[in-house]
């Protein structure tokens, strides 16, 4: 039982779920390395009465079957102690209800001396040696968790100080993350404190940085259950700040951490992966799909102890490709047409892309481009299909592979930005856009006026103002 395969910060976090449960509104994770070394975790949650905590302090005691209130966070009757005895040898829970407290004890040492399971009820004089139980007895209800002996959590740690300080650091991530529906918003529901400093929500959706997009939601209907999916799309790389990017798990952490965000409750349970639903390919890592199930469909997860999920359900799993893929299209057009202000009317684009059928795509080349026109207008009519077969041969031996594996590398391509004659260049390039429209002045004047929306004048618009006062 005590090699669940447990970390500290999910051990952390299974307490949290109870005291959400429990309906805290706030949550005291206190630590002391120094002295005699101790986790306490204090809510102010409904608490319990001493029958149910001596209930609570025994194994699943509510099964996975048993009703559950529709906000429940528990499921097997086992986090409490499991949890806790992942970590340490000796767990004390203090709770408080109808203005009386009961203290209830599992000490493995204990327990090991007198070769049988017997559960240490507290007389009111250890409740006061328990560390922290002044902050409990200072509320009107509520339960505190405290862990001593932690053996498991500090084991082969040469320096335990160290070694707590850092699996704090890395419970206060993983709560920012897994909670931080519960703690954002103008009014949080929770607040959690570490040592008495409040844990900042962490929203993997950057939902508040600029250049992001949000699907609409999309109901999947299961049963008498609703499962709800939104995707998010975050902003491209050169858009984010580097605190922001930080938050996103920097470059490493943005490609890693796509895929779905599923919620069971609002509680984070798993993220970062496709199911095998779709490839962990580079061109899709912008994408982070919100999926949120009610605790009534837990029959049909495989939700193991830790609450993590292994395979979504077949008719979850049938819903979640469909979307997927139009999801996927939607990041990777944000990912290649970055900075080119998407496909608005006004910018007139060298290229094309057109949505093929099943799925596919292509793109081509702007045939109603200036430049184009121009040329055709200098060649004899008699060159115009061979023009055109040219044409139709770049756009179909375009080397997307190479492109792709080149830009899936976060390589940049050599642009005119490299070339010291990119000014005489465009410079010659709008002379003859334009002088292909000197029969028409008033067409001539508005090429003019947009230059700076047309490929390739839009890459680069300094120089087209430059060159537009020039010709002007
Ligand atoms: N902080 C708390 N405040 C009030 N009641 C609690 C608290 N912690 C535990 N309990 C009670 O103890 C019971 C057992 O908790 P435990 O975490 O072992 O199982 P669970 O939450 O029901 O399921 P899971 O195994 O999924 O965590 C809970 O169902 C709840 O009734
Ligand atoms: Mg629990």
């Amino acid at each position: 039982m005590r090699a669940l395969g447990y970390s500290f910060e999910t051990a952390v976090a299974d307490i949290v779920d109870n005291s959400i449960a429990a309906s805290a509104r706030s949550v005291d994770i206190w630590f002391s390395p120094f002295g005699t070394i101790y986790v306490a975790i204090l809510d102010d949650g409904n608490g319990m009465s001493a029958d149910e905590l001596f209930e609570a302090m025994r194994h699943g005691t509510k099964g996975p079957k048993a009703g559950r209130a529709q906000h429940d966070l528990g499921r097997f009757g086992l986090g409490l102690k499991t949890a806790s005895l992942s970590q340490c040898r000796q767990m004390t829970v203090l709770t408080k209800k109808n203005g009386a407290t009961h203290g209830a004890e599992w000490n493995l040492e204990a327990v090991e001396r007198a070769e049988d399971w017997a559960l240490h009820e507290l007389e009111p004089a250890d409740i006061d040696e328990v560390p922290h139980s002044k902050d409990l007895s200072a509320l009107a209800e509520g339960t505190l968790v405290v862990w001593r002996e932690l053996d498991r959590a500090l084991a082969g740690e040469s320096d335990p100080v160290r070694a707590l300080q850092d699996h704090i650091d890395e419970a206060r991530d993983h709560m920012s993350l897994v909670f931080h529906r519960f703690l954002e918003g103008k009014s949080p529901s929770l607040e959690i404190r570490i040592n008495g400093d409040t844990i900042r929500p962490v929203d993997p959706f950057l939902r508040s940085c600029k250049g992001g997009q949000t699907l609409p939601p999309e109901p999947l209907q299961i049963g008498d259950a609703t499962v709800t999916i939104e995707a998010h799309i975050l902003p491209h790389i050169s858009k984010l700040s580097a605190s922001e990017m930080a938050l996103a798990g920097g470059e490493e952490g943005l490609r890693r951490n796509q895929g779905f965000y599923v919620y069971r409750n609002r509680r984070l349970i798993t993220w970062g992966t496709w199911f095998r639903l779709a490839r962990q390919e580079e061109m899709t890592k912008l994408a982070r799909v919100q999926v949120d199930i009610p605790n009534s469909l837990d029959h049909l997860w495989s939700l193991d102890i830790k609450k993590a999920f292994a395979h979504p359900p077949e008719p979850v799993r049938k819903g979640l490709r469909q979307i997927v893929s139009r999801i996927a299209d939607r990041s990777k057009r944000v990912y290649t047409f970055r900075g080119h202000r998407g496909w608005a009317p006004e910018i007139v684009p060298a290229w094309k892309r057109f949505e093929g059928r099943e799925g596919k795509f292509r793109y081509e080349i702007n045939r109603d481009h200036q430049l184009l026109q121009a040329l055709r207008e200098e060649i004899p009519d008699s060159a115009g299909p061979t023009l055109e077969r040219f044409i139709q041969m770049l756009e179909t031996t375009f080397p997307f592979d190479s492109a792709y594996a080149d830009m899936a590398s976060d390589r940049k391509p050599e642009l005119d930005e490299a070339t010291d004659d990119l000014a005489d260049r465009l410079l010659d390039t709008a002379m003859r856009m334009l002088a292909s429209l000197d029969a028409q002045p008033a067409l001539r004047a508005r090429l003019l006026d947009q230059l700076e929306q047309i490929d390739p004048f839009c890459k680069h618009p300094a120089v087209a103002k430059k060159i537009k006062e020039q010709l002007q």
